[in-house]
């Protein structure tokens, strides 16, 4: 945790104490979760897998930090009377048992593996605050009727394996899947207690979930330059990425004449400002990436022969990410033609888009103005686990601001007092959810 970050959490658990919430005092009149305690787990969690020399978290999934951090957050799911298991797919499940244990349970959770030098709020806000709403939930023994299910996904960056596991969405070939901490996802999962190979067993029913919240940062700026306290998410974006395989043919870099070349590095420039371009210029709001590419053998004086390199498109409609890809798939013709060489798109991602729910949206706001927070509907450009869970149950996500939009950095922060506002939202929506 950088200064500015430490200034931020001590200035937030101040200010989460101004707000009565004092962890071993008397009981505030509206249910409100334990602020200073939220603030401190948060902050011990992000000690784990933080680089020192930049405050970037790396607790990317499958890595031995992944591990730590889900051994920590274990425990205090079992602090708060959770019962804890790990299911194939490598998921933390923690159980609390309902008064009425015919009903299915409600679900709240979201993840706490990170982007290579990420931050700490993506994921660990919503996880961090559903443990303290069940142990809010313990320290006054409030029993709900509806058994309670909090949840951490395993590998919620490098594809939504555990959520997409519930869901049925993983193919087995993405098990081989090399992730970013150097393991297959198979392996991955075994490393984190998962069983991969009866992956199946992590799977779900439609309607064995009565329904599932995620409290997550905006990851975008439109909370804060609003001064808005609580996003009400309307729906999440739907994701598609492809390996790009570009081949020309590998040279000498000194005897080759400019004119006899066939260089997929050349290829690749064009397709990517074409990529930038068309999703730029295409009527929406889609978005497209090229985050990754490797020239083949990559040395200073070789013409390269092949380049690989992935291309992401979002998009709330599924239609349009095709209709956009359709257009990039053209210009990459075009391209090729103009430089004698060719272009291989393998799609290996797929994630829907999904709308919330419109009764979970109202419950979230009516929650929000019970607390005197200010709500905004809006859509999330970021994907996340909830919309793997909407094929199988009524979902809603609530935002909460990030300090100048800023997220996958080790700059992403989100001030002490609205991780506080956001748990408050998730206990009351995970109550009324439960009474209605
Ligand atoms: O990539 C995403 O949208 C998410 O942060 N995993
Ligand atoms: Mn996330
Ligand atoms: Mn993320």
């Amino acid at each position: 945790m950088n200064r500015r970050q430490f200034a931020e959490t001590t200035a937030g658990a101040l200010s989460a104490l101004a707000m009565g919430a004092w962890p071993f005092g008397r009981w505030q009149e509206r249910r409100q979760v334990n602020g200073p305690r939220l603030t401190d787990t948060l902050a011990r969690l992000g000690q784990i897998g933080r680089n020192p020399a930049t405050g970037g978290i790396n607790r990317v999934a499958f890595s031995e930090a992944d591990r730590e951090a889900r051994a920590f957050v274990a425990g205090l799911m079992r602090a708060a009377g959770l019962e804890v298991r790990i299911d194939a797919a490598g998921n933390l499940m923690g159980r609390r048992a309902g008064t009425a244990p015919n009903r299915p349970p409600l679900m709240f959770g979201s993840h706490v593996d990170s982007v290579p030098e990420g931050g700490n709020y993506d994921g660990p806000v919503g996880t961090m605050a559903a443990i303290e709403v069940a142990q809010t939930l313990a320290d006054r023994d409030l029993r709900t009727r509806h058994p309670l299910e909090v949840v951490v996904f395993s590998n919620e960056e490098g594809g939504k394996t555990g959520s997409r596991a519930v869901s049925g969405e993983v193919e087995a070939r993405e098990l081989d899947l090399v992730t970013a901490s150097g393991k297959t996802i198979r392996d991955g999962i075994a490393f984190i207690g998962g069983e991969p190979g009866d992956l199946g067993r992590a799977g779900r029913e439609r309607g064995s979930i009565a329904a599932f919240l995620e409290l997550h940062v905006e990851q975008g700026a439109v909370l804060e330059r609003g001064g808005i306290a609580i996003g009400v998410v309307e729906g999440i974006v739907g994701i598609k990425r492809w390996n790009v395989t570009v081949d020309g043919f590998a040279n000498h870099a000194g005897t080759t004449p400019m004119d006899a070349r066939r260089d997929p590095l050349v290829a690749a420039a064009r397709f990517i400002d074409a990529v930038h371009r068309i999703a730029r210029d295409t009527p929406g709001r889609q978005v497209a990436t090229v985050g990754r590419i490797r020239a083949e053998p990559g040395a200073p004086n070789v013409i390269p022969g092949r380049v690989t390199l992935s291309l992401e498109i979002r998009d709330l409609e599924m239609a349009k990410i095709d209709r956009v890809f359709d257009v990039v798939r053209r210009a990459a013709d075009e391209t090729g033609g103009a430089t004698g060489t060719t272009f291989r798109f393998d799609l290996f991602y797929t994630s829907h888009a999904a709308p919330t729910d419109e009764r979970l949206r109202r419950l979230v706001e009516e929650s929000a103005r019970a607390l005197d927070l200010s709500t905004l509907r809006m859509p999330s450009g970021a994907g996340h686990d909830a919309q793997s869970i909407a094929l199988l149950a009524p979902v809603g996500m609530i935002f909460v601001p990030s300090v100048g939009g800023i997220s996958h950095s080790p700059e992403e922060l989100t001030r002490a007092e609205h991780v506080v506002n956001g748990a408050n939202v998730l206990l009351e929506t995970v109550l009324a959810l439960d009474s209605a």
